[in-house]
């Protein structure tokens, strides 16, 4: 019966070192540790600003969504269309902030395209490696250009 004093006894030692580090991590790190805040919608428009740079959107849909990058005029040329975010009546799959979500995710649907070039396969990369949040953000910043106002956090009342 020794091994049961054993197992006790080791047991015992475990549960008091795990309480006096559950005990460490209220009392000392809590304070300390700055409580993660969810970003404020300027913050997400401010991130997705960069990622429609850095992945490269800004190459064919243009600084402002005009469908003026620097690779859409060969693109063009070449008798593809690219939609001009800015306006979001011309988005062929919608312009709701899943919809946009959507497109970037899965692409635009070939058959919506126009005729001329529904044989050709899409110019536009699947964005699938990125994170969900960078997704809504780049969203967000499209709804942006779209000329959409999503800030609902400081809406005005409605009453
Ligand atoms: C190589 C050029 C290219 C790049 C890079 C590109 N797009 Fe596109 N995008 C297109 C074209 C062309 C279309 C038109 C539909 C199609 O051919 O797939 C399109 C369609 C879209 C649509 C769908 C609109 C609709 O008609 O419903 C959205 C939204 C969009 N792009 C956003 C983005 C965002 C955001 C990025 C960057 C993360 C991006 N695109 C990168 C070329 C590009």
């Amino acid at each position: 019966m020794k091994i049961l004093r054993y197992i006790f006894l080791f047991g015992g030692l475990l549960l008091f070192v795990l309480g006096c580090y559950a005990v460490y991590r209220t009392l000392k790190l809590d304070p300390i540790q700055p409580k993660i805040t969810a970003l404020s919608f300027q913050q997400k428009l401010a991130d997705g600003r960069k990622q429609y740079h850095v992945r490269g959107c800004v190459k064919c849909h243009g600084i402002s969504g005009l469908a003026d990058g620097e690779k859409s005029y060969r693109l063009k040329a070449s008798g593809y269309f690219i939609t001009p975010l800015a306006m979001p009546a011309l988005y062929l799959q919608g312009s709701s902030l899943s919809n946009i979500e959507y497109s970037l995710l899965y692409g635009v649907n070939t058959q919506l395209l126009p005729l001329a070039v529904q044989g050709k396969p899409s110019p536009m990369p699947r964005y699938t490696n990125l994170t969900d949040i960078e997704i809504k953000n780049i969203s967000l910043y499209v709804r942006l250009l779209a000329g959409y106002n999503d800030d609902i956090e400081n809406a005005p009342a409605k009453n």
